[in-house]
Parts: structure tokens; sequence; C-alpha cells
């Protein structure tokens, strides 16, 4: 008998989520590992095996044993967008979104920064850790944070060490948002921003592993991002971007150039942008948490800022990109201004009904995929020997009732690298 630490047995269901390390694509979207009485068990923080638990109970003696009758096990969620670290709540400026109103002075991502300048380290470090809390009580067992909320370089590379600095028992991949929204004081000289961001990145790539920019109408031209995201390059870090979400500004086709990890948001992709995505290796990230909470299932519909028709319309974009067989993951964007959530439950709810995306789609796209956009697809993000032991135990016991349901947190267990981290063990 081969001596494991743990094995969590006669679980309803085992969805395993196992697929191509660099993201599961096409047809093999819809195909979704499940195994019925299904059994993990882990060792030194890793999986050792996965089956059906008489098979396994037959081969391995466990330190400890858990039962998972009635309940489904899967992976850890992986959460691949987010503003972690930010100060404020931006509900009154929402609140006019919702009755059609115009938005308050006091909103936007400039209100955001200047919030986070004015917060102590301490106190952004405290709430940091507190939704970290949530988001693995959620199931994140993985969650990449961006800077962001600085603008100024130095007040970035704060932010930067801030997050670096976070000790929790969810991993946090880190990302230098080095060009979000243009500090009003440059609004004459865009070029001296964009070179005060490129001097920065030598410093924020000893910080960050990935460099992002805000390639958008809102945000920064193309030709900008390229600029950042060259140096970036040279400075050794890989590239994310949030691409094309309030407009197309040519941020899709700039993270295929430039070998992009994941393109984000893609709300305002076209035809020729999708069938890009597809034949290149860069992740898709949808965000359905923007599309709700900005209510927005036809980008720009709130603001009026529709562009010509056939405007991109989410359910038909989401569909095409799938069967373009591009690779495509989930994400919170938790931020306070166009996504205040930290569940990627939620997210994988929304997915379905917001997307119409199937249960085996999102359930990829919230794992494997969302691992391999953080180029992490070979040691996590599906149920598979040798794989980190990132796992979790729901209350329910079918991989279908977790998206179906809505509102209620369905976790029951989460294991991070072998270590129970919350739920009844606890
Ligand atoms: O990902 N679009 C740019 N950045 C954020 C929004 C940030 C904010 O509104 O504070 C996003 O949606
Ligand atoms: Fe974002």
């Amino acid at each position: 008998m081969e001596p494991v630490d743990l094995l969590i047995r006669n679980a309803a269901e085992v969805v395993t989520c196992r697929g191509a390390p660099d993201g599961v694509r096409g047809p093999a979207l819809s195909r979704l590992e499940v195994i019925a009485d299904g059994a993990v068990a882990v060792r030194a923080g890793r999986i050792v095996a996965v089956g059906e638990s008489a098979r396994l109970l037959a081969r391995v003696q466990a330190k400890e044993t858990i039962d998972a009758t009635g309940r489904l096990v899967s992976p850890g969620l992986v959460d691949p967008h987010t503003h972690l670290v930010h100060a404020g709540s931006r509900h009154e400026e929402w609140e006019a979104r919702v009755l059609g109103r115009p938005p308050g002075l006091a909103g936007g991502i400039r209100w955001t920064v200047e919030q986070t300048g004015e917060a102590g380290d301490a106190a952004l470090t405290r709430k940091a850790i507190a939704d970290l809390d949530t988001m693995l009580a959620h199931g994140t067992t993985t969650v990449e944070a961006k800077s962001g909320y600085g603008l100024e370089p130095e007040r970035e590379l704060r932010l930067l060490r801030l997050i670096r600095g976070l000790r929790h028992p969810v991993e946090v991949v880190v990302t230098y948002l080095a060009a979000h929204v243009l500090p009003t004081k440059y609004a004459a000289d865009r070029a001296a921003y964009v070179a005060r961001a490129i001097e920065t990145v030598p410093e924020a790539a000893t910080l960050a592993e990935y460099c992002d920019v805000f390639c958008d109408p809102a945000g920064f031209t193309a030709g900008e991002c390229r600029a950042i995201l060259e140096a970036a390059l040279r400075s050794g870090m890989r590239l994310r971007l949030h691409a094309d979400q309030t407009g197309r500004a040519g941020g899709i086709q700039l993270a295929t150039e430039l070998g992009a990890s994941s393109a984000d948001h893609l709300e305002h992709a076209r035809e020729e942008d999708v069938v890009e995505l597809a034949s290149s290796r860069t992740v898709g990230v949808l965000l359905p948490g923007v599309t709700h909470h900005m209510l927005e299932m036809v980008p720009g519909l709130s603001t009026g800022r529709l562009t010509n028709p056939p405007y991109p319309y989410m359910p038909l974009l989401a569909r095409q990109l799938v069967d373009a067989g591009a690779r495509l993951a989930l994400a919170t964007d938790y931020n306070p201004g166009t996504s205040p959530t930290l569940s990627m439950q939620a997210v994988m709810q929304l997915a379905a009904r917001l997307y119409r995306l199937s249960y085996a789609e999102i359930w990829h796209m919230a794992t494997i995929n969302a691992a391999a956009s953080l180029d992490r697809g070979q040691d996590r993000g599906s149920l598979e020997p040798g794989k980190r032991a990132d796992l979790m135990i729901w209350k329910v016991p079918h991989h279908g009732m977790v998206i179906n349901r809505f509102g209620t947190n369905l976790v029951d267990t989460v294991i991070k690298d072998g270590v129970r981290t919350t739920g009844p063990g606890q």
C-alpha cells in the first residue's frame, strides 16, 4: 500500500478539468472529465492519484481521510485578473448608472487612485488580506493581482511592494499595470507619461511577473501600449492586456503580435480579432462580472456609446470565440468600479447566464484555462497526478449545480497545496 497524507473519497463526482496545460479549446472545451464515486490522494502538497474510490482505496494508505459522500470535488479556482489592492467603495457612482443619471463628481478610476493614495500601507494590506480570505472562502486558490491605482511611478511601485508583501494561503501572481488612465496633469503631454512608465519598467520587473496596459479609447493607444510592452519584454516580463473594453483600440491584435499571455475584456472584438486570437497562444479572458455590473450585455449600451451596428452582443461574441477555437478563461476583474466581486463562483454563474456558456466550458475556463493564462497550466488548474493539491469540496453533488444555483456560497472545504484552509475541519 502506498502511503499518502490525505485521501478524499466517495465524492459524488470528481471533476478533474484535465486538459492541455496551455489551455483547453475547440471541441475539447465541451468534454469535461467527471469521475463518479471519485477519490483524490495527496502527498507532500501534490496530487498523487485521482480515480474511482474503490481503486484508490485498494492502493493507498492515508494518514487522514475525508469522506466526501454526496459532495463534489474540483480543482481550486484560479482568478487571473484582479485589481486587488485599492481603497474606497464606488457604490454611489454605480447607483447613478442604475438609475440612468449622470455620474457625480466622486467617481471613476481617478477617485479610487486618490483614495488609495490617502490610505496607509497597513490599511491597504489589511483590506487586501480580508479580501483574499473571502476569495479563498469562495474557492479561489490562485489569484492575479495588479497595481494600477497609483498612476505615478513611485505610487505604482508602492502598490507592487504591498502586493508582494501579502502573506496568505491564496497564491498571488503580481502584475504591473503600467498604463491605466492618464493623470490629469499629463493631459497636454501624453508622451511624457508614457516615457515615465517605460522608465519604471526595470524596477517594476523586480517586483512583478507581468506587465499590463489599458489599451482602449478610454486608456492608451496601441502605439503607446506597444512602447511600454516592448520595454517590459526587454526587462523579461510577460504580458497581459486590458484589450478593447470600451471601444476597439487594436488591443487584441497587439496582444497576439507581442505573444501576450492574456488579452482581457474583449468586449469590442470584431470578427478579425476573434480569428486572430483563435490562431494565437494568447488566452482571452472574459469578465462577466463587468458585463453584469456595468449593465452592458451590449457593450456601450448603458453609456450611450454604441458603435455602428452590428453591436457586439456578449453571448454572440463568447460563442464566436469558442467556435473559432480561442483559448478562453474567466476572471472576476475585482475592482470597485466595474466589478466589485471577489467570487469566481459568482463569475461562473454569471458566465452561463450572460454569455450562454455550458457547464463544461465554464469549468475549464475557471480552472485549467485560467491557470494557462498565468502560464501555470503545468502545475495547477486540474486534478492530475504531479500537480499542486489545490482542490475543493463543494456542498452540492453535481458540477452543474455550482453554476445552476446562485447567491449563496456553495464551498464546503478548500485545500491549498495539500493543506485544509477553510471548511468544517477548521
Ligand atoms: O478592468 N478598465 C480599466 N480598469 C478596470 C476598471 C477600473 C475602475 O473602474 O476602477 C477594469 O474594468
Ligand atoms: Fe481590469
